[in-house]
């Protein structure tokens, strides 16, 4: 007993929200949400995404709270301890690897973004011309060292929070660190919609054109709501784990989709007017972060500012969902090897640094590393396909699947109400119906378009 009561928690309701919210907001808000959605039909892509939220990535992560807040413990633990001698704690390992996986190239891409906040800083994109920029990352990313060493830094800054708990690492900084990211993206925005020529941006954002709404289109918008809310990887087990009994688990789901969605469209408001008002054009992933961007905003008045403060809050997103991804292997070595929580955190972290360097060297293409290809894919693009298109999917297949037929409607039901008492009985049939048949539909078609067996 004594072990459940050392458990750490998270303290308060807003610090639940920060926490989670913090894991949702990251890198896909910034470089995937923005550009699928100018790219895939504006308006159009938006409302297939938010079925998609609200049919898989929202009942999942609700599935997740309920598994980890009942046992209280790492996905793992979790399965275990609700379905004791069976094999359903394999989803749990399947978390931990996903998350490890994630790790690889998201620690490598957060290097970069903290790399930039100190060349704005410094001035480097003051007058720069393209040719210039574009040097800049070429620069980076063909070093040899440099990308490894601001992983490095990355890492070091993400395991000390980790190291000083849930409640003074996690809960603390995003408490401070979500409101800031707003403010500061607001102030992106602000300057991106003032800008004369904006409204184009606006247009190749929101305008709906469903004639670009393919079947291979719904299939990505599934796939992005998956990897934005952090689900089907033992994240939300985890987070849920430090919920108290109190908490309203599908309020909370709602309110951080809702949020997340928010933050992506407010991104989506601080690049593209920008990009069209210079007269370029969007570009995808990367190229649209490292190479645009400093470009664009290098043009306007006050723009490196406008930069620095782009980049810092690109790094608070990336920040904030490295720590609930660190924290999935952390509270499985706590409590299932009997870890202390530094050595957990710095075993991960160095077994991620190793291990990321091959992310962070292939993402050159000219490179030795970046020359290997394995399923023509490079490592870098690997760990993510292999963790996004299958280990998520699959793992939020089989959550949904335990929680209907294992726990069953009954235990559903007490979760959802804590214990009768939310007055919630038709959110719980609703939700019910969601995961019993449409949230499986939908994950069976997404991995099955994965791994080419549905070809749409
Ligand atoms: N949701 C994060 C993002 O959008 C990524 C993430 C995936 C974080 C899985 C935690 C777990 O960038």
């Amino acid at each position: 007993m004594s072990l459940l009561n050392k458990r750490d928690k998270f303290a308060t309701n807003l610090g639940v929200l920060a926490a989670t919210l913090g894991s949702a907001v990251g890198l896909g808000n910034i470089w995937k949400f923005p550009y699928f959605t100018g790219q895939y039909g504006g308006a159009a892509f938006i409302i297939i995404y938010l079925i998609c939220v609200v049919l898989a990535g929202v009942p999942v992560m609700v599935s997740e709270f309920i598994v980890g807040r009942r046992a209280n413990s790492n996905p793992v633990g979790a399965f275990k301890k609700l379905a004791p001698g069976t094999a359903w704690y394999a989803i749990g390992y399947s978390g931990i690897a996903a998350s490890f996986l994630i790790m690889l190239f998201y620690t490598s891409v957060a290097g970069w973004v903290y790399s930039y906040i100190f060349r704005a800083l410094s001035g480097t994109f003051i007058n720069a011309s393209p040719e210039m920029t574009i040097g800049v990352f070429g620069k980076l990313i063909t070093s040899n060292y440099e990308p490894i060493i601001w992983q490095i830094i990355v890492l070091i800054v993400v395991s000390s929070i980790i190291i000083a708990g849930v409640q003074k690492g996690i809960e603390r900084m995003t408490k401070t660190l979500m409101p800031l990211l707003f403010v500061l993206l607001l102030l992106c925005d602000i300057r991106a919609l003032t800008l004369p020529g904006a409204q184009m941006g606006v247009e190749f954002l929101f305008k709906p054109d469903f004639t670009k709404i393919t079947r291979e289109v719904i299939i990505i918008a599934l796939g992005l709501a998956f990897f934005k809310l952090s689900v089907g990887m033992g994240t939300m087990v985890t987070y849920g784990s430090y919920f108290d009994k109190n908490q309203n688990l599908p309020g909370t789901a709602v309110k951080v989709a809702l949020s997340d969605i928010l933050v992506s469209m407010m991104a989506g408001l601080a690049i593209f007017p920008a990009v069209f008002a210079f007269g370029f054009e969007p570009d995808a992933g990367p190229g649209l972060l490292f190479i645009t961007i400093p470009m664009v905003f290098s043009k306007m008045p006050l723009g490196n500012i406008l930069l620095t403060i782009f980049f810092l809050l690109t790094a608070i997103a990336a920040t904030t969902a490295m720590m609930s991804l660190l924290e999935v292997p952390v509270a499985y070595l706590v409590e299932e090897k009997g870890y202390s929580r530094t050595k957990a955190t710095l075993t991960s972290a160095a077994t991620i640094a190793i291990l990321g360097s091959t992310a962070s060297l292939s993402a050159n293409a000219g490179s030795l590393l970046g020359s290997i290809k394995i399923f023509g894919k490079t490592f870098f693009d690997l760990y993510d396909y292999i963790s996004s298109n299958i280990l998520m999917p699959v793992g939020g297949l089989f959550t949904v699947i335990f929680i209907v037929w294992v726990l069953g409607k009954a235990n559903l039901a007490a979760e959802l109400s804590n214990d009768g008492q939310l007055n919630n009985k038709g959110v719980i049939n609703l939700f019910y119906l969601i995961v019993k048949y449409m949230t499986p539909l939908l994950i069976i078609i997404i991995f099955l378009n994965s791994i080419g067996v549905l070809k749409f």
